[in-house]
This record gives structure tokens, C-alpha cells and sequence, in this order.
């Protein structure tokens, strides 16, 4: 009778592939005007004059919105520290200084074309560690010293840590921007619903929160404004801040008419924020017999001019650039930065991939150092039951996979055969005659699951049981937002288990916050299992009133995960997450020697997931999470000059195409229990990012001999290191 544990086809997948499935910019409403922005495009910049009347003349324009139209003009994620529309002081080249509103696109675009604005141009900051030096100049008023968050660990005494050490590596480590690249740029429509709600159907990751930030800059209200999620193209953090909500709420509200948007990809790239580069110095220590005594770390992470999620993700990358490892001696400083670059938010992995890049790194050149072979380096170090984290607790949630993740993955990929193989061939001078060279690499992570660090994680479900003396139809209100990973799926998935009835029964009222309750965001992989605690918890109370002859029988429940604390400000003691998942990677790459062109040939992902709701599904976030992470190190190449976006379109930000992705991905899934997801479930849809790039970096160096301490690895980046080499 349970469906969990099958892969049974996605609920969308028909609608998906026929295309009857309506994504925002599919939705039209009869009568609908226009909307087009007036972005800055100038980093940093004093508006002198703005004058709209040229615009407001032009053929087919309703009404030309700036900052004076907002009522509450202010909005963001952890601190409403952003302008929806800016007349003033420009702080990056996605400000918003204007929204046309005409009866046609093209004549909103045209009208936005008439709009005089007389700037004055003043310096960029573009560089964080520049922006951290006293004097500079303030980006942001709230930010003094341009820092927004700083995050130390301490943990034992650093000195006496080193002081053990026989080996110590140190790395300076930079890694690069990356663009979310989903399938549907922003886009949606607004209107007044039938009772009288500004309602708006988008795309984002959290209905509930878009609401309230609509209602703040409105100042309306909860209950007058509606949000609701049709089928959405892709988010991976990128939908995780305001783009189109508020500007379509406003214009919507204000008219009294239908407003629809659709951005361009190049308005996409400009207009939303990107995944945070960061600078890692890291010093690591250990002993002759590979055992780690100490680390040391710099982080600093460049959050652009406003905070987003940044202080989240840099909450991830502090715990983060000690990896997955105990470690006694733990000395961190981590630092998010404003400047006048683009914004900078979640992306898939939230602050994790950065730093375990660092951290991961750096193990395998210290596994080098000690001649030995980096998985048994791990197995001698990972975190394991019992063991204390940086922040000074042990890991909640059930079984500390991590030596058998690592040991799993060594085994299925022929770890250490084929290291000798690829070693062997090298000795006999294989490799010196042939342009294409292979190596190979292995890292491993931890992510954690849900928003952590002392915020109380929590999902609420409906439901509703139908029928007789059998249950014959359910109804499952959820406010999941579906953005292509399977959420709904899995999520009826755990109705139809929590019941015992078969899927075909399950009704799902998804994502609406006028007919759902606030589920949290599809974040931090943390929907199946803090949402699926609501859905279960709300199964088996409807089942009792079941039980008692309810008809219907109507429960909600509002699921509460374990507590987690906030990082102490002084020694960053904390009980940071309330549960993790674990995985291990080993890669293959083949790098051309003429051509610097790097290829991954084939990867073995391991992933401790709790318990596989729907296996298919797992290994499609699998080979997504490891393509999108491929993207990242090897050609995906985000360029901001001065503080301008070169690469505002997918012709010249490269992402991976079907001749780039691996020959081969081994998903292979392992199910050790979590003691509060449930039936064991952890999150794991961030996880196999995770490990790609430091997999990469660690088979290019096996291959070449050369370490890379920053990415991507465009051609001309492997030529000129293999040249120098
Ligand atoms: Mo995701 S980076 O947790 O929105």
C-alpha cells in the first residue's frame, strides 16, 4: 500500500512534457497591461534628476511608477534594507528606478526608453577586502565599517594546535559568481481577485514570506494580498529574494487592472542577485600520521550592496570551511562584505560549496604532502558519531555517516585501483605522449538541513480525508513551492504512506497563500523533510478524527522541528542545524593539453539521504546538482568589471549543454536514518553540489600536477597554468 521508497511518476510530468503545464509568463488574464523596468545599469551613482513626463506622454502608457508610489518603500530577506525603487543613491546595476505600465510590452519598453534620468557617477567599491579597510566609503548606511556580519569560531587553542602540526598547508582560495541560469526568467501577472485581494501568480520559493513582503512595501494587510505559484522554471536560491513581486503587487493595486511582466534573460541576469564569491585563506595543520590538529581560516564573502540572505549563507560557510572533519583546534573569521557589485544571495548549497571548496582542497593537497591516499586521510579525520563540531556539539539527527558515505564511494568508483591505474600510466610515459591526460579526484561534505542557527524551523499542512466507511478522496493543502524538483510529488508521497492509501486518492491544493498555510521555503533541502513532518503530523491527526466517525475529517498541523542555536559572538559556539545529510564524490576528468579543454568523464556521488522518498527523483537532483556544480568550476565564467555585469546574457555566460555533461553519474543512495525526519528522511537536494568542485580541481591536479586555487577552468586558465608549469 505505501508509496514510499517507489519511483512513481512526477505529478506534473505529463502536464510538463505535453506543455499544458502554465508557468508565470504563460498566465494572462484578459485586459492585462504591460509592465517594463527602468533599471539603473550603473553601479554606483546620485540620481540629480528624474523626469518622467516625456514617459507618461507616450503612446499606450497607463501610469509610470518611481519611489514615490511605494508606500513602504523597502524590502529584503533578512533586513529590509533595500529600496523597491531607488531616486537616489544607486548602489548596484539591477536598481530599480522606474516601472512603466502600458496597454503593450512594446509600448511600455518604448515609454521606458523616454524616462531622463541625470546621474552622477561616483566610484564603484567592487572589492571587499578593499571595502573592509577603514576609511572606506560606507555603501550602506546601516553597514558601518561596510560589514554586515562577522562570524568567529574558536574552538581549543590555535596556537597549541599548530604547535602539533608536522605538515601544514596553507592556500589562498577565490571562488567565482554563479547565475542561477533557470529555464523562465521573472516574470508573472497581478490582479484584484474576486474578494478583493492583490493577488500575484509568480515564481519563488515561499508564498508566505513573498506575501509579506508585499504587503509591507503596500502597506496592506496580510490578508489583502494573495500569492500563488504555478509551475516554476527552476529556482535554486535565485527565486529566494524579491524580483517581480512587489513592482506587479504595486502596480496591480494601484491601477486596478491585470499587470503582467516578463523579463528578458539579459534583465534576469542583471536584475537578480548571484551565487556570493568568496576569498578563503586557509591554513591547515596535521600530524605525521594524517591526524588534523588545527585550522585556521579567513573568509570573506562579497555580499554587494544589500543583505539578502547573505549573513545565512555566510552562517553556512563559517561551518562549512572546516568540511566534514573533527578537529580540535578551529580558528575561523568570516565576514560578509557590502560593495557595489551585484547582489549576492542563495544559491543551491547556500555558502556550503564555497567553502568546502577550500576546505576540501586543502585536504587533498595535505593528503599529497603526507604521501597519502586522500580517502584514507578522510576516514582517519571525518566527523563520526560522537564527534565535536567547530562550533563545539555533537551532530543531531541519527547516524554520523560520513566513513561509510566516504567508504561507499571509494568502493564504487574503483578508488583505489584506479588511482594506481591512472598512476601507472604516468610512470610509463603514457601520458607524456598523448594531448589528452585523465586523473582522478575524490571529496566529501556535509549540508546541513532547514534555516538553522536558533531560527525555529516550522511547516503547516491541511488535510482532509473524504468518503464513507473507506477513505475515498484527500485533500492536502501544502504551500511547497514546486520548482521543479518534485516536491509535490514527494509530498503526496508521504500523505499517501501517512494514510495507507494509494496515490491516486491524494488531492493536492498547493501554493496559494489563500488556500494553503506557511510551509517555509523550498530551501536549505529542507522541504521533505520539515514539510513532510507537517503533511504526516496532519495525516495522522485526520486519521484519529477518521477514527472517531468524523466525515469529513479535517485536521492541520503545524510541525516544529528540534531547536537549533545561534552562533555565540565571541566563540561561535552553537548548536547550528538540527539535522544533516552526507555524501562523498569521485570524479574522473580527461584534460586536453593542446586546447586546456577539461572534461569530467564520469562521477560516483554517494548520498547518505535518510530515506529515499522517491528514488528517481533523487538521482535526477543527483546528476542536476552534480552538472550545475560542473558548470561552475569548469566553464561557467561570470564577469563584472567596475562593477558592470559583462556577461548579462547565456551567449556569453556559458552553461553546461548535453555534450558537456558526464559520461557517466553513479547515483548511489544510501538510507541511514534521521531520528526526526520522516521515516528517516534528511534533505539532500543541495548535497551532491557540494564536492563537484573540489572532486574536479582534485582529478585536474592528479591529471596535470597543477593545483587550482580559483575557477573556472576556462581553457585559457589551464593553458597558461599548464604553460607556466
Ligand atoms: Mo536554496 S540556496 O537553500 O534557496
Amino acid at each position: 500500500m505505501t508509496q514510499l521508497g517507489q519511483s512513481i511518476t512526477r505529478l506534473d510530468a505529463r502536464a510538463k512534457v505535453t506543455g499544458a503545464a502554465l508557468f508565470p509568463g504563460d498566465v494572462n488574464i484578459p485586459g492585462q497591461l504591460w509592465m517594463k523596468v527602468l533599471f539603473a545599469r550603473r553601479p554606483h551613482a546620485r540620481i540629480k534628476r528624474l523626469d518622467i513626463s516625456k514617459a507618461q506622454a507616450a503612446p499606450g502608457v497607463v501610469y509610470v511608477f518611481t519611489a514615490r508610489d511605494v508606500p513602504v518603500n523597502e524590502f529584503g530577506l533578512g533586513s529590509k534594507d533595500a529600496p523597491v525603487l531607488n531616486n537616489d543613491e544607486i548602489r548596484w546595476v539591477g536598481e530599480k528606478v522606474a516601472l512603466v505600465v502600458a496597454e503593450t510590452e512594446r509600448q511600455a519598453e518604448h515609454a521606458r526608453d523616454l524616462i531622463e534620468v541625470e546621474y552622477e557617477d561616483l566610484p564603484p567599491i567592487t572589492d571587499p577586502r578593499e571595502a573592509m579597510k577603514p576609511g572606506a566609503y560606507q555603501v550602506h548606511p546601516a553597514y558601518p565599517g561596510n560589514i554586515i556580519k562577522h562570524i568567529p569560531i574558536r574552538k581549543g587553542d590555535i596556537a597549541q594546535g599548530f604547535a602539533q602540526a608536522d605538515v601544514i598547508v596553507e592556500s589562498e582560495y577565490h571562488t567565482p559568481y554563479q547565475e542561477h541560469a533557470y529555464l523562465q526568467p521573472e516574470a508573472g501577472v497581478a490582479y484584484i481577485d474576486e474578494a478583493g485581494r492583490v493577488t500575484v501568480v509568480v515564481g519563488g520559493q515561499w508564498t508566505h514570506e513573498d506575501q509579506e513582503q508585499i504587503a509591507h512595501a503596500l502597506n496592506l494587510p496580510l490578508e489583502q494580498v494573495r500569492v500563488i505559484y504555478p509551475n516554476v522554471g527552476g529556482a535554486f536560491g535565485g527565486r529566494e529574494d524579491m524580483s517581480v513581486q512587489i513592482i506587479l503587487a504595486l502596480a496591480a493595486y494601484k491601477l486596478r487592472r491585470p499587470v503582467k511582466i516578463i523579463w528578458s534573460r539579459e534583465e534576469s541576469i542583471i536584475g537578480h542577485h548571484k551565487r556570493h564569491p568568496m576569498w578563503i585563506k586557509h591554513k591547515l595543520g596535521a600530524t605525521r600520521e594524517g591526524k588534523l590538529v588545527a585550522a585556521q581560516i579567513e573568509l570573506i564573502s562579497d555580499a554587494g550592496p544589500y543583505m539578502y540572505t547573505s549573513p545565512k549563507v555566510l552562517g553556512n560557510a563559517a561551518f562549512g570551511a572546516t568540511g566534514p572533519y573533527e578537529i580540535p583546534n578551529v580558528h575561523v573569521d568570516a565576514y560578509t562584505v557590502t560593495t557595489h557589485n551585484i547582489v549576492t544571495g542563495a544559491f543551491r548549497g547556500f555558502g556550503a560549496p564555497q567553502a568546502h571548496f577550500a576546505a576540501e582542497t586543502q585536504i587533498n593537497k595535505l593528503a599529497e604532502k603526507l604521501g597519502m591516499d586522500p580517502v584514507e586521510l578522510r576516514l582517519k579525520n571525518v566527523l563520526r558519531e560522537g564527534s565535536l563540531l567547530s562550533t563545539q556539539t555533537p551532530l543531531p539527527g541519527g547516524p554520523v555517516s560520513l566513513p561509510q558515505v566516504v567508504q561507499r564511494c571509494a568502493e564504487e568508483f574503483g578508488w583505489r585501483a584506479r588511482r594506481q591505474g591512472e598512476r601507472e600510466t604516468r610512470r610509463q610515459g603514457g601520458a607524456q605522449h598523448a594531448t589528452r591526460i585523465t586523473g582522478v579526484g575524490f571529496a566529501c561534505a556535509l549540508k546541513n538541513i532547514g534555516f538553522s542557527f536558533g531560527y525555529q524551523e516550522n511547516a503547516t499542512a491541511t488535510v482532509e480525508l473524504y468518503g464513507g466507511a473507506e477513505i475515498e478522496k484527500v485533500i492536502v493543502h501544502h504551500a511547497a513551492a514546486e520548482v521543479g524538483q518534485g516536491t509535490h510529488t514527494a509530498l503526496a508521497q508521504i500523505a499517501a504512506a501517512a494514510l495507507g492509501v494509494p496515490i491516486e486518492k491524494i488531492e493536492m491544493i498547493v501554493s496559494d497563500t489563500a488556500q494553503t498555510e506557511n510551509a517555509g521555503s523550498v530551501s536549505a533541502s529542507r522541504m521533505t523533510y520539515i514539510g513532510g513532518n507537517a503533511v504526516k503530523g496532519a495525516c495522522e491527526l485526520a486519521l484519529k478524527k477518521w477514527q472517531d466517525e468524523e466525515r469529513p475529517a479535517i485536521a492541520t498541523y503545524k510541525y516544529l522541528a528540534p531547536k537549533t542555536t545561534n552562533y555565540d559572538p565571541e566563540t561561535g559556539k552553537a548548536k547550528p542545524n538540527l539535522a544533516y545529510g552526507y555524501v562523498a564524490q569521485a570524479v574522473e576528468v580527461e584534460v586536453d593539453t593542446e586546447t586546456g579543454f577539461v572534461r569530467v568523464v564520469r562521477v560516483t556521488c554517494v548520498d547518505d539521504v535518510g530515506k529515499a522518498v522517491n528514488p528517481q527523483m533523487i538521482e535526477g537532483q543527483i546528476e542536476g546538482g552534480v552538472v550545475q556544480a560542473q558548470g561552475w568550476t569548469i566553464q561557467e565564467n561570470f564577469q563584472t568589471k567596475d562593477g558592470h555585469v559583462l556577461t548579462p546574457n547565456l551567449s556569453t555566460y556559458l552553461i553546461p549543454g548535453i555534450l558537456d555533461v558526464p559520461e557517466k553519474v553513479d547515483s548511489v543512495i544510501l538510507e541511514y536514518p534521521d531520528s526526526d525526519g520522516p521515516w528517516g528522511v534528511r534533505g539532500m537536494a543541495e548535497m551532491p553540489f557540494i564536492p563537484v568542485a573540489p572532486a574536479i580541481i582534485a582529478a585536474v591536479h592528479d591529471a596535470t600536477g597543477v593545483w587550482f586555487d580559483e575557477f573556472p577552468l576556462t581553457p585559457w586558465r589551464v593553458l597558461d597554468a599548464l604553460r607556466r608549469k
